[in-house]
């Protein structure tokens, strides 16, 4: 094996949390302590913890009975960038970089690198401090499975079965009172958990940012259903969905974080029209931060033993501003810069949309 100067490592979770973050923190730890033989300190609470100066030691002991545990141990934040930190100043808002205070922060902890386990917002941040010097690697995480780079991300699989669990049991009152049931998901501006949660919860039609859709299109769709062999409706739309020409369904904007806009409410409007238009009676629910709860499902917890382990490997050989990242089943680096601020979306040829069309699932545009 090569040798490494490195005897150090910081590990953080930036980002909204998602299950499966604390299986890569123990995997990280397992992977420094038992094959390398390096410390790791863990900053909480994301890049804020950074900014603070705040390192707590993570080891065997206290990390264990994490796996399996939802959520993150260390904390995470989705509003702090230490590229841009809000202070007042004469009475004013402004905006500081504090980026070097950051890695002065590092270099007296003795830091030798950092793994830093987050979505797109999170490894620009990671990308912008490697320009600066920074020994870092990333590992690719978020229910939205919307990272650029990787075909995978920690949480996405967990949180599509939440959905689906959610979905079958609203199929029963749907069925019962020959209902519309219009499920919002999250997944921000990408459709994959609408898209994923559509397909395995058995639903009618799914609403997705990649196809903008017309509510007339889909109230025929569900009334054409209704009168050949279905009494009642599953309908799941992605918080980032929107009609044609029309613009997404905002919930609230955080002035303070680099992604400022906060979606939802989609599906509440999508089922006062669709009520009107296909003379049905339709509720919604919005499944939230639902979908970020809860423990991670099996392959979560491997995929996260995988990056954890991989991203490791990748401290020890010196491949830094890099990400691990899933791709046919093989874990692999590729540029940080891949990820950093980057999004993917649902291909128009992708075959799980194929699927869907040809299970007669309508996506409001045909
Ligand atoms: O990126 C994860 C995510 O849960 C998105 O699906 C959602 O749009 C957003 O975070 C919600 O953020 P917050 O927790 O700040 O409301």
């Amino acid at each position: 094996m090569k040798r490494s100067s490195i005897k150090k490592i910081a590990v953080l979770t930036g980002g909204g949390d998602c299950p499966g973050l604390n299986s890569a923190i123990r995997s990280v730890v397992q992977c420094c302590t038992l094959e390398h033989g390096i410390q790791v300190v863990g900053i909480p609470d994301g890049f804020k913890g950074l900014l603070e100066n705040k390192f707590e030691t993570l080891d065997l002991l206290n990390t264990t009975g994490i796996f399996s545990r939802g959520g993150t141990m260390l904390g995470s934040s989705n509003v702090d960038t230490p590229f841009s930190v809000p202070v007042t100043k004469g009475g004013k808002k402004v905006y500081e970089d504090r980026s070097d205070e950051v890695m002065e922060h590092l270099a007296r902890e003795r830091i030798d690198a950092m793994i830093v386990i987050g979505g797109d917002g999170t490894q620009a941040i990671a990308h912008g401090m490697a320009k600066k010097g920074l020994k870092v690697v990333g590992i690719p995480k978020t229910i939205d499975n919307d990272l650029n780079g990787t075909e995978l991300t920690i949480g996405f699989h967990t949180a599509v079965t939440t959905a689906v669990d959610a979905i079958d049991k609203l199929h029963t009152t749907a069925e019962s009172h020959h209902r519309v049931l219009v499920v919002e998901v999250m997944g921000r501006n990408a459709g994959w958990i609408a898209l994923f949660a559509g397909l395995g919860g058995d639903a009618d039609v799914i609403l997705i940012p990649e196809i903008p859709y017309e509510l007339e299109k889909v109230a025929a769709s569900l009334n054409d259903l209704y009168h050949t062999h279905k009494r009642y409706s599953i309908v799941v739309v992605a918080e980032g969905a929107k009609p044609v020409g029309g613009d997404v369904t905002v919930n609230r904007i955080i002035e303070d974080s680099p992604e400022k806009v906060r979606l939802g409410g989609v599906g509440n409007q999508v089922a006062m029209q669709l009520e009107k238009l296909a003379g049905r009676e339709a509720r919604a629910i919005n499944l939230g931060h639902l979908l970020r709860g809860g423990a991670p499902e099996g392959f979560d917890r491997i995929l996260a033993s995988r990056f954890g382990a991989a991203a490791v490997r990748a401290v020890m050989d010196g491949s830094f501003d890099t990400m691990v990242s899933y791709r046919n089943d093989i874990v692999e680096l590729v540029p940080l810069e891949t990820g950093a601020g980057k999004n993917r979306y649902i291909n128009p040829e992708s075959q799980f949309l194929r699927t869907a069309r040809e299970r007669g699932i309508h996506f409001g545009d045909t």
